[in-house]
């Protein structure tokens, strides 16, 4: 074997023996790295955030077949070696023995691309560079959590009337489990009868429940919602968020005059004058076209003696008398 391959074996002349150090037992035997002779490509290693390794005599080697008849210096380098994170993974310059110092977290660094170099001793490389990357594998050790939602929907909307998206986030690695939320809604306020609004558990989606929204009564609802990882399941991590929603008017309201007879007298002579005013009062929301009354007099003005407009401030109906009036 070594006679028939000593040309590649010399190529090859660093062997990578990659151990993976899994919690997972099953994933041993599939991630175990062989010595590779024709290859470089090298599994990416796979150690699990929030582990402690660092009893361990090595969770990798770098190693060079020259080490056999010279010295060979191994070294580190890369973010997470001879950049920052600094020694977070240390070589051993002898035995080619790579340790890790501290805790890994994937939110902070998902992976490490470190190179291996091994060095003769005339300082001149043993070999080409070895690319060894480590996968930080993610632990469900992040809450979900949620911006402040504000949104609308118009009073008397039907059961089902999409209001708004919700988007809980969680820094969990994304599409996973661990970072897969589901939606509830955890109170209301006002409490009113009950929950007038239905929130989608896997798609965040908020929707009218009760068709009975009353802008008159209330007008602005205030929720505050749930989002669960691990989808819902049992053990999931939860964090809550508020959801701000305004019921906007419609016309729902007639007006109605506050007063229902009114008298008033003009002095005779004179005209263009204000008779009376007369206040409508309409309980949609007040200076939109839904509360202002629009007045007109339905008899006694065939003589077109009057005429009456709005005042857009009070919504009052303004009586003017416009034409003298003749005495007779
Ligand atoms: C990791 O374990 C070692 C002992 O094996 C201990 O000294 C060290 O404090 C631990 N580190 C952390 C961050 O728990
Ligand atoms: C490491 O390399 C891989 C692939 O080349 C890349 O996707 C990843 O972002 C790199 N990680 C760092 C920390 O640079
Ligand atoms: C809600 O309505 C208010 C006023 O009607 C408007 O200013 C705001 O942009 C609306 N917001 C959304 C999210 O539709």
């Amino acid at each position: 074997m070594a006679t028939l391959f000593s040309q590649e074996v010399r190529l090859l002349l660093v062997t990578v023996l990659f151990l993976i150090i899994s919690a997972d037992a099953k994933e041993k035997r599939t991630k175990t790295l062989r010595r590779i002779r024709r290859e470089w490509i090298l599994p990416p290693a796979k150690l699990m955030e929030n582990t402690n390794y660092t009893h361990l005599e090595f969770i990798a080697k770098i190693r060079s077949d020259q080490d056999k008849d010279k010295k060979v210096e191994y070294h580190l380098t890369g973010a997470g070696a001879s950049e920052p994170p600094y020694n977070l993974f240390v070589v051993d310059h002898n035995t080619g023995f790579i340790r890790i110092t501290g805790v890994l977290d994937r939110e902070k660094y998902p992976s490490y691309n470190l190179t291996g170099i091994a060095r003769l001793k005339s300082g001149e490389e043993a070999e080409a560079n070895i690319p060894l990357t480590v996968t930080v594998l993610d632990q469900n050790d992040n809450a979900p959590y949620f911006i402040l939602h504000e949104g609308n929907v118009t009073e008397e909307s039907k059961k089902g009337t999409f209001v708004m998206q919700i988007e809980g986030k969680d820094d969990d690695q994304a599409e996973t489990i661990n970072s897969e939320i589901a939606y509830s809604i955890v109170s209301q306020e006002p409490a009113g009868k009950g929950h007038m609004f239905t929130i989608d558990k896997k798609t965040g989606k908020l929707y009218v429940k009760e068709p009975t929204l009353d802008r008159e009564t209330h007008d602005f609802y205030k929720l505050v919602i749930k989002g669960t990882d691990l989808g819902g399941a049992p053990g999931g991590k939860t964090g809550t968020g508020t959801v701000e929603i305004r019921v906007l008017d419609i016309n729902d309201n007639i007006p109605t005059l506050s007063e229902s007879e009114y008298s008033g007298s003009v002095d005779e002579n004179v005209a263009d004058v204000v008779v009376m005013r007369i206040k409508a009062l309409d309980n949609d929301l007040a200076h939109t076209d839904n509360w202002l009354t629009v007045f007109k007099i339905a008899k006694g003005n065939e003589g077109n003696l009057f005429s009456i407009e709005t005042d857009k401030q009070t919504n009052e109906g303004i009586l003017k008398l416009i034409k003298l009036c003749q005495s007779s």
